[in-house]
């Protein structure tokens, strides 16, 4: 059963805003290719993120870092091809913005006219302003993401659990003020405590998607090969596993395997 709203013809920023004003949540995955994107939009998804994840549950590379805006706007053609009713948010990759915001500008310009991408992702706060602020003045809607920025792995050296002291919780929350005043339509808020998650949400009037950032914020969002169980060893505390496609697929390639040795597949009536 779902309660996905599916009278809404078109999600939009406008449409977004409207829930967190109400209160209702909203829900976001991942997606990367024509078919998991169908799926989603028609069990009536509020947003697919195109997300750098496609470095690594598409590509198999240990970070996010080399995926380049070709690659991604491969997947965001895939994806765009396939949905009638949510709204697509495209992360930019590592490389495409930090630093130099005509670059970043042209970097989003690309996604939104090579895929038809209805906003671009990017990660940072203060750090990455003049290229927010570029890109939002070209009319290109931008998400924040705060927290765990998989792009600074190198920086941070681990996956843990971010501002949890004082000081980065401080400049986590400026950021999030920042990014509204700017004009982003939302921000993604990974892996932080709940509280801080709760108090962000509370102080802000764009939505907060949360990944492992607790209950409170205005939605979750989960990689969907995480949420699928295609991906096998990677247990964080905030994911929840709704299937275990990898051993269901896995069991069903040996079964057929079993039937082609056996010579059981074709059957007399999967033949002409
Ligand atoms: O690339 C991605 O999948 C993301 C999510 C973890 C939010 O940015």
């Amino acid at each position: 059963m779902s309660v996905a709203k599916k009278d809404i013809k078109r999600v939009t920023t406008h449409i977004l805003q409207g829930m967190k004003a109400r209160g209702e949540k909203i829900a976001m995955l991942t997606a990367y290719d024509f078919s998991m994107a169908r799926i989603f939009d028609a069990a009536g998804i509020d947003i697919i993120l195109v997300g750098d994840s496609a470095s690594n549950v598409m590509a198999g590379h240990e970070t996010t870092l080399p995926i380049t805006l070709d690659q991604m706007i491969y997947h965001a053609q895939s994806v765009i091809r396939a949905i009638d009713r949510c709204f697509v948010v495209v992360d930019l990759p590592f490389g495409t913005y930090q630093g130099d915001s005509k670059m970043a500008l042209k970097s989003a310009i690309r996604i939104m006219k090579e895929s038809g991408a209805h906003s671009v992702k990017l990660e940072g706060g203060s750090e990455v302003k003049d290229s927010i602020k570029r890109i939002l003045s070209a009319g290109i809607p931008v998400m924040g993401h705060l927290g765990l920025t998989p792009q600074s792995i190198y920086k941070f050296g681990t996956y843990t659990v971010r501002a949890k002291e004082e000081e980065e919780a401080a400049k986590l929350l400026e950021d999030a003020k920042m990014l509204q005043k700017l004009g982003c339509f939302g921000v993604v808020l990974e892996k932080i405590p709940a509280q801080l998650g709760k108090q962000v949400s509370e102080s802000i009037d764009i939505p907060t998607i949360g990944i492992g950032a607790g209950p409170d914020c205005d939605g979750q969002v989960l990689v969907s090969h995480d949420l699928l169980g295609i991906t096998k060893d990677f247990h964080p505390r905030f994911l929840r596993r709704y299937l275990e496609l990898f051993d269901t697929i896995k069991g069903a390639v040996e079964h057929y395997i079993t039937d082609v040795k056996a010579v059981d597949f074709p059957s007399d009536k999967e033949q002409y």
